[in-house]
């Protein structure tokens, strides 16, 4: 008898879909390849939002609002965008202010950022919820778990005992500092990511038993994967992880652990996978005017190279200090030049007075508008690598759903996987 696809399948191949129909806005980073990024952007795409004013920029770069573009081509796209994650089990929604049990009090914030704090108290009351509805949580597995503070609050607040699995003694020395009572071990361990058994052997000898939660919060790169392929090696009942720097993953490999993920593959280069990272953080006006500025130098000082200097070759000038894009445009220059051994003889004042003309100050526009498009679809990509995990759990008899735990605009990386094992009669 022939099954119905999951939802998790089904929405893989539609995002998979949407994203080979846009390949080429999302796979380069505009910068790293003028001139040729210019093709990829249809020219009246660039034009709608060449047209709005910054305030209305920073809306749709913000994603606060699209309306400065209702009604278009470009708004029905990132709409679609932002439609490819209504399938997710649960929304973060915040709750009311008044304190629960779950609240974190003041000396149990201390030290710790607002983020995590954020985090922290909605996993606390998520996992309070679970164990007290139907699940069998009466322990925990902390993978990749730092300096711990998620274990020692999860096991404070909700009495229950665990493990805070971390390969950086240093984090373990300091986490261990601030338990006081004995309801959570550390353990110093690198889980080899290219070796799955050696993996599961570190996991069994670690856990209290297969029904521990097994957890994993902003677990980098192919950590997330490791750790889900040796909960499901050794029949952990339930887990719950929270992936996070893609690029870790490693660009070009193929990336996807699900048989899903090779009938609907994605190829995803490091800027792609820096896209999925890094997109969708709730950018103040603040935070919009800064990117402004950078990216004005950035694009500006590769113009520079490229046009004047025949760089014709991408240069990576690197990261910049704040200070540096608050000065003209010619001394963040020479500063670069100098970093890089580049000989300019060029005068300060000729650099700025070509730095100003329109021509220059009108491809910088263009291609942050190209950039602001290309902003968007970051999520998407983060959906595909998160759903091919999900595909995985289920291929393996995981019942799995993908939803927002956090407030996207305080952790950005707020699509937890939580999966737990079907019995073999449901499996089957
Ligand atoms: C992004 S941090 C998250 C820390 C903590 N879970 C939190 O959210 O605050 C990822 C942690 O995983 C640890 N880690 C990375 N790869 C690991 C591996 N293969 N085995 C064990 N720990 C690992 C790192 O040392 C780091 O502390």
């Amino acid at each position: 008898m022939d099954t119905l696809p999951s939802k998790n399948y089904s929405q893989l191949k539609k995002v998979h879909t949407f994203l080979m129909r846009y390949f080429s806005i999302w796979e380069k980073e505009v910068l790293n390849y003028y001139p040729e990024s210019y093709d990829s952007f249809p020219s009246n795409w660039v034009k709608e939002i060449l047209n709005l004013s910054e305030k209305e920029k920073w809306l749709i770069d913000s994603k606060k609002s699209f309306s400065p573009i209702q009604n278009t081509e470009l708004s029905n796209i990132f709409n679609e965008i932002n439609n490819l994650s209504d399938f997710l089990s649960k929304k973060f929604e915040q709750s009311s202010n008044e304190p629960t049990d779950c609240t974190l009090s003041i000396n149990e914030r201390t030290g710790l950022k607002i983020k995590k704090q954020h985090e922290i108290e909605q996993l606390i009351s998520f996992i309070k919820e679970e164990k007290s509805q139907h699940s069998m949580i009466n322990g925990f597995i902390d993978i990749g778990g730092g300096k711990g503070h998620l274990s020692r609050l999860l096991a404070q607040k909700l009495n229950i005992k665990g493990v805070c699995l971390e390969m950086n003694p240093e984090f373990v020395t300091k986490g261990k500092a601030l338990i006081k009572e004995q309801d959570v071990t550390f353990s110093c361990a690198h889980l080899p990511e290219q070796d799955i058994e050696r993996s599961k052997k570190i996991l069994l000898n670690n856990r209290t038993s297969s029904q521990d939660l097994c957890l994993g919060l902003h677990t980098c790169g192919p950590l997330a994967n490791t750790i889900i392929q040796a909960c499901v090696g050794n029949e952990q009942t339930q887990l719950l992880n929270f992936g996070c720097c893609y690029l870790k993953l490693g660009p070009g490999k193929s990336i996807g652990i699900s048989n899903a993920s090779k009938k609907y593959a994605l190829p995803l280069s490091k800027y792609a996978l820096t896209l999925a990272t890094r997109a969708h953080t709730g950018l103040t006006w603040e935070d919009y005017l800064m990117k402004r500025k950078v990216k004005s130098f950035r694009y500006g000082i590769h113009l520079f190279l490229y046009d004047v200097l025949g760089e014709k070759q991408f240069i990576n000038v690197g990261d910049g200090k704040k200070q540096d894009y608050q000065g003209p445009f010619s001394v963040y220059v020479f500063k670069k030049l100098s970093h890089l051994g580049i000989q300019c003889k060029i005068e300060a004042s000729e650099i700025d007075h070509w730095f100003f003309q329109k021509e220059v100050q009108q491809k910088i526009d263009e291609m942050f508008c190209m950039n602001i498009i290309r902003w968007q679809f970051g999520r998407a990509i983060e959906l595909w690598i998160l759903l091919d995990r999900a595909c995985y759990l289920e291929e393996r008899g995981y019942e799995t759903k993908l939803g927002e735990y956090f407030n996207e605009n305080i952790s950005p990386r707020n699509i937890g996987i939580y999966a737990k094992k079907l019995s073999n009669e449901k499996h089957l």
